[in-house]
């Protein structure tokens, strides 16, 4: 495959809105992000994946956008952002901007114009259907609950569609004319030199057409989107598209959020000349679901399905392209505590887990906090949920049955608040995140679990992810790290996760032991350790012994 320039990034998501204060309006901002380069720097990080920032009511956290070409003053200025971009620049760093363009917010000009003259231009960048006041167009269910449907204001005569809230209405990406205002956009931002996108959602543009029922889901009559999406045909031609006119002309990277794919699509997606630089792999996120809602699904993964399910994403992008490794991301738990038993958060499992995921074939994407091994959140009661998701995914549970305590309980582990709480700087008031009050409480556990705690130790989880992206780094192993194949080691040893990372003359073993007894494993050679997560390693009689959640990263000398 062609080299570019992104194969070897390390790159970080930001979600701004929990990142630092400097304000003291209890949301992040942009210029928190600027304090806040240098540290991003020391960690190794060259790709910084900015969650949404434009102007927006924040009906979803930003991921409804009432005008793309502006920062939401919330998070600060045009002037602010500038400042961000060109510093950033300064540190070897790329920002990339979250593109949120299945939908748009129902305060966006385009959608009040659309409810002004439903027929007129703008009516045509949405889906407005008549509506007889008793038959809706289809039966899917939007993912955030209840209808896709919603009346249009002003028409009750007719309704429009939102897969995900009512404040974002779809955009008809049928429409070549929507089509020419979302690359205009896209060229505006990267011309300005951002680095790229990630682009979000992005699965759900292309509709099967024309509306119909799908079988039911659940008692409510509707049916999972999925079942809509496995008959839409024909994406490739709007991403195609896409690609050419704002990617392919300013070198772009590009990672796009794609669920539910499979191995034959991929080299459209992410080969050589794919829509897409790169696209996350969800694959273990999505271990244990259950279609009739999170109070069905397994609380945690198992370290065998953890192995599992990236063994299977990595053979399925081996000699096609780079997926984007990540354990956790602003849409869920915290990796920690949804991929390690509860009764294990202790340092050295959390960099087990974080170095297994890390040094797979791709990009590695870590998530803010993840560094320190921030955890899930505590809720006491349900009005201490502020997602959308989660409070649907509540009612959903109550419906079932399941008691007020028992529902809170069975959505907490999968609530995307777990990820959203502020970032965790200091063990003073609130976490170090803002002087005043924080839109969403810090975790309760951030006076013992804090960056200033962990920057002045250097056996902390923080110094360790810097000792990993040093090495992704390293003039030693980049190549490797970057153009290596991966291949299972010992695939079949329960609760062993190992790989080999082979290329560009070298090989590297990942090691993992993912469970709190030690035990054993052969080695495929020599073997020198490169790295571990400071627990004491040992190498004899051509194996190594792991204690418990111990991890190594070993080169080793193949005859
Ligand atoms: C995926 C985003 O990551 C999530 O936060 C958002 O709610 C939906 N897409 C809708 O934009």
């Amino acid at each position: 495959m062609q080299k570019k320039w992104w194969q070897k990034a390390t790159a970080y998501q930001i979600y701004p809105k929990s990142f630092l204060d400097t304000n003291g309006d209890g949301i992040g901002d942009l210029r928190g992000v600027l304090c806040k380069l240098d540290y991003l720097q020391q960690l190794g990080i060259n790709l910084v994946w900015l969650s949404p920032i434009y102007c927006s009511p924040l009906a979803d956290q930003g991921y409804d956008i009432s005008d793309y070409y502006r920062i939401d003053p919330r998070f600060g200025t045009m002037d602010d952002f500038d400042e961000l971009l060109a510093e950033a620049k300064k540190r070897g760093i790329g920002i990339v901007m979250d593109l949120v363009v299945n939908h748009c917010s129902d305060e966006h000009e385009w959608f009040r114009r659309a409810c002004e003259a439903p027929d007129g231009r703008y009516g045509k960048f949405f889906y407005i259907e008549d509506y007889d006041g008793q038959h809706l167009p289809c039966n899917w269910r939007s993912y955030f609950g209840g209808s896709v449907w919603e009346p249009l204001p002003g028409h009750p005569d007719k309704v429009y569609l939102h897969s995900f809230h009512k404040k974002q209405p779809d955009l008809n990406w049928e429409n070549p004319d929507l089509r020419e205002e979302i690359y205009r956009m896209m060229n505006w931002w990267l011309d300005k030199g951002v680095a790229g996108f990630r682009i979000d959602a992005i699965i759900n543009i292309k509709k099967a057409l024309p509306f119909r029922d799908y079988p039911a889901s659940r008692a409510d009559g509707l049916c999972d989107m999925g079942e809509m999406l496995a008959q839409a045909h024909g994406i490739g031609d709007f991403l195609a598209e896409m690609q050419r006119r704002t990617f392919a002309p300013h070198d772009a990277f590009s990672v796009g959020e794609v669920f539910n794919s499979h191995a034959e699509d991929l080299p459209a997606f992410i080969g050589e000349h794919g829509y897409f630089s790169s696209m996350f792999d969800f694959s273990a996120i999505l271990c244990g679901k259950n279609r009739d809602g999170w109070y069905a699904c397994a609380p945690t993964v198992s370290g065998e399905e953890y192995k599992r399910s990236c063994f299977a994403s990595q053979k399925m992008a081996a000699h096609v392209g780079y997926l984007s490794n990540i354990i956790e991301n602003h849409d869920g738990p915290r990796g920690v505590s949804h991929y390690l038993p509860a009764s294990e958060h202790a340092e050295a499992a959390k960099k087990m887990l974080g170095g297994l995921s890390f040094l797979l074939a791709g990009i590695p994407f870590l998530y803010e906090g993840q560094e320190l091994g921030m955890e899930n959140t505590v809720f006491e009661n349900p009005e201490d949920i502020d997602d959308i998701s989660t409070r649907d995914e509540y009612k959903v549970a109550l419906a079932a049955g399941l008691s007020p305590e028992a529902a809170l309980r069975a959505v907490a582990p999968f609530s995307r608040d777990n990820a959203r709480t502020p970032m965790q700087w200091t063990a003073g008031k609130n976490a170090g995140f803002t002087d005043g009050t924080p839109w969403l409480a810090p975790n309760p556990n951030y006076p013992r679990l804090n960056a200033a705690e962990q920057l002045a130790r250097a056996d902390s989880v923080l110094a360790f992810y810097r000792r990993l992206t040093a090495l992704r780094r390293s003039e030693a192993y980049a190549d490797t790290l970057a153009y290596g194949d991966c291949i299972p080691w010992l695939p079949e040893q329960k609760n062993l996760m190992a790989y080999l990372r082979r290329g560009s003359g070298k090989t590297l073993l990942i090691v993992g032991n993912f469970q709190p007894a030690p035990q054993a494993a052969a080695l495929p050679g020599a073997a020198r350790i490169v790295l571990d997560n400071d627990l004491p390693v040992t190498l004899s009689g051509g194996k190594i012994s792991l204690l418990g959640w111990q991890f190594a990263v070993l080169e080793i000398s193949e005859s």
